[in-house]
């Protein structure tokens, strides 16, 4: 069985009271037991964690090497922007990922679009609210399957 890793960053866990014109009305638990669901029909096992804190992702991304996950969904949040650190990271542990964001960042402020993860992630899915998370889901098994071949 492959094993996936949602990692949520900093204000995600808001999600429901948070800009929901932007973001939505889903909270953050709800779009995890979405994803969950998902997982499970397509024969997958999926963590989810979300921090507020860098250097706390950085450590997530690190466990995740020793924890043999096949790949990683991760909406960075405000990182996506800043943090070369969380790109680092992700370099260090080879393991595949895709970047997903709620909102079409490429759509908003000009400083929302630059992304520092966004050149070495397998894909990215942006725009399309809560749902982006399901089909971050999908996509992350499939590309597990694949490594797998
Ligand atoms: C976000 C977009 C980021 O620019 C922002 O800082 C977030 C959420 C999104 O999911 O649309 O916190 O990653």
């Amino acid at each position: 069985m492959s094993n996936l890793l949602i990692i949520n960053g900093p204000n995600l866990n808001r999600l429901g009271e948070r800009e929901p014109g932007t973001y939505g009305t889903s909270t953050l638990v709800q779009i995890e037991a979405r994803c969950r669901r998902v997982a499970e029909e397509l024969g997958c096992g999926l963590d989810a964690y979300q921090s507020n804190a860098e250097h706390e992702i950085v450590e997530r991304i690190h466990q995740a090497a020793r924890d043999g996950v096949a790949c990683i969904i991760i909406n960075p949040a405000a990182f996506t922007h800043t943090s070369v650190a969380i790109r680092d990271a992700l370099l260090s542990v080879t393991i595949p990922f895709i970047e997903l964001h709620l909102s079409n960042t490429k759509a908003r402020e000009p400083f929302r679009h630059h992304s520092y993860l966004a050149d070495v992630a397998r894909g990215t899915i942006a725009g399309f609210g809560p749902i982006g998370y399901e089909l971050a889901v999908r996509a992350a098994a499939d590309i597990a399957a694949d490594d797998r071949s």
